[in-house]
């Protein structure tokens, strides 16, 4: 499959699972992906009044998270190419801004979403304050050409992080992840969502074939980024990749 292929496949499996994505998301999670956003927010070390941006952004969800830490005076702009995630990504920002009404710390005005191409990222250089993707970087062809996108709309000394799945590391994990991992998504996908088992396929096969954590630190820094690391969640089943535009840019 060519680049232009494989995108579109993408585009079209999200716009058919858009509706049930959270869902299913809570579901395989157990619910923690709540708490690996927040520690994906954390890890960005963004602050209030922070611009942040949020690529891949699907549901919204990671861009609320941010917004949270941005607080009032910040501002997120969430980018996804799925006109159906951005729909119910909408829908939970106006679900969310109607829970938080007495709250406007909590609020969701200042979010912003863009239809767009996480490869041609439309920012001005040096825009953002951090950049976020969660789950977004397995799903595209050419994610070098993307973790180099989002450096360069990052301002100098402020933090890229992608929050994605990882090659487990606590001994004995990988030999019964994986293969529960490949049982339980097709099977939770055709129960939840009704869906036939091939999208909840690919999630398994993209998570499978991702780059492990440390191979996509290494990535960062090859694409400019400075003390790149990586942070393991549940044994590094699943992890947060960071890296830093060097203060000192464009010098580096
Ligand atoms: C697994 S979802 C992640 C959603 C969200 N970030 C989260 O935290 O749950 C991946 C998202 O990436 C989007 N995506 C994949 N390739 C893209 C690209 N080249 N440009 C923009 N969005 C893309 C998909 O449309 C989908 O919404």
């Amino acid at each position: 499959m060519s680049g232009g292929e494989q995108s579109r496949a993408v585009r079209e499996m999200f716009g058919a699972i858009a509706e049930k994505y959270d869902v299913m998301n809570s579901i395989m999670s157990l619910g923690l992906d709540r708490h690996w956003r927040r520690q994906a927010v954390q890890t960005a070390r963004i602050r209030p009044g922070d611009r942040v941006a949020d690529i891949c952004c699907g549901t919204g969800q990671l861009t609320l998270a941010a917004r949270a830490a941005a607080g009032r005076s910040g501002e997120v702009v969430g980018l996804d190419f799925s006109a159906d995630m951005l729909r119910v990504a909408a829908a939970n920002i106006e679900a969310a801004g109607r829970r938080a009404q007495r709250d406007p710390e909590a609020g969701t005005d200042n979010i912003r979403f863009v239809r767009g191409d996480a490869r041609e990222l439309p920012f001005a250089t040096a825009d953002f304050d951090a950049v976020l993707v969660g789950w977004g970087l397995r799903n595209v062809p050419d994610r070098e050409r993307v973790v180099r996108e989002m450096r360069r709309i990052v301002k100098p000394g402020g933090r890229v992080v992608s929050l994605d799945m990882g090659q487990p590391r606590l001994p004995g994990l990988s030999a019964v992840y994986w293969p529960l991992f490949s049982l339980a998504v097709p099977f939770l996908g055709q129960w939840c969502a009704g869906k036939k088992a091939r999208e909840y396929r690919y999630l398994y096969e993209s998570a499978r074939e991702f780059l492990p954590q440390w191979e996509l630190a290494d990535l960062f820094r090859r694409c400019g980024l400075v003390g790149t690391g990586a942070l393991d969640l549940v044994g590094g089943a699943v992890a947060v990749v960071y890296g830093e535009k060097s203060p000192r840019y464009p010098g580096d």
